[in-house]
């Protein structure tokens, strides 16, 4: 508990050293959705494996840099490439950045992500913007001692997706002419893609997109106190009467051009949050 309070510690001091400014908003990108960095008048993009105690990301289509400056003249701090359980780290490990991100005086995360979309609905590439979650992840990153400094122990999760701001977001996207789908998105472990049975349950269960992460980071952003916004972005679908093998090529250019979409509503978000 002390331990984890004094790596915050190290890797903010560390980060505060390189770029002194206070972010606003953090920024997670994920699979293919990297595309944003580059809209942010960047001061310092800092390798993971420089900051402590930061795990060192392991996937080619991830960048691995903490990308720091000002998104339309706000602060913000952004994850180029997020960490997952499917690679083998704890799930400590892979919301450790959302713990820096609240230590550098971040209110609000932003999350994006690259799903499979069950909703018969959603086409490849459309937007989804999140209004709940269903975590079958089979760990939590609250487990453990809880370090009152950080959080409480019982972390309410009425509203973990701020209404407020999917409110905004659907001014902003209409504003723009951008079409936002909204959903409830489910964790699985991974790696593996799901079986068309395990597709069937899903839905089931009420799920309209399913995906490899967001969620550990949503319970610690929750915990510590943050607003969320988080997106999916279809890059396949998952129609288990119609299901085709899914091929890593054809899922990055649909975040791509899902990508291309956020880079024009987040901004816009963004502005209005500061
Ligand atoms: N399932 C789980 N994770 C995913 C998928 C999927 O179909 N597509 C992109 N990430």
């Amino acid at each position: 508990m002390q331990k984890l309070w004094g790596e915050i510690e190290a890797a903010t001091a560390h980060i505060r050293r390189i770029w002194p400014e206070t972010p606003r908003v953090g920024l997670i990108l994920g699979t293919g959705l990297g595309g944003l960095a580059e809209q942010i008048d960047q001061h310092a993009a800092i390798p993971y494996g420089e900051i402590p105690h930061f795990p060192v990301s392991t996937v080619q289509s991830h960048a691995g840099r903490l990308v720091c400056g000002t998104l339309r003249g706000v602060p913000v701090v952004a994850m180029e490439g997020r960490f997952h359980y499917y690679e083998g780290y704890s799930l400590q490990q892979v919301t450790f950045p959302v713990r820096v991100m609240k230590a550098l005086g971040a209110h609000t995360l932003l999350v994006t992500n690259a799903a499979g979309g069950i909703n018969p609905q959603l086409d490849l590439a459309d937007l989804v913007v999140i209004e709940d979650h269903i975590n079958l992840l089979p760990d939590n990153p609250l487990r453990g001692v809880n370090d009152d400094r950080l959080g409480p122990r019982w972390p309410d999760l009425c509203e973990p997706y701020s209404r407020s701001l999917i409110q905004l977001t659907r001014s902003s996207a209409l504003e723009l002419g951008i079409h936002v789908h909204k959903g409830v998105f489910v964790a699985v472990s991974g790696p593996n893609l799901e079986t068309r049975a395990e597709y069937r349950m899903l839905k089931m269960m009420g799920a309209d997109v399913v995906g490899m992460s967001t969620v550990p980071e949503v319970l610690v952003a929750v915990h510590a106190g943050l607003k969320v916004l988080g997106f999916s972005v279809v890059t396949d679908l998952c129609l288990p009467d119609h299901l085709e093998p899914a091929e890593v090529p054809k899922i990055l250019a649909n975040a791509a051009i899902g990508g291309e979409k956020l880079a024009k509503l987040i901004p816009r978000i963004i502005e209005q949050i500061s």
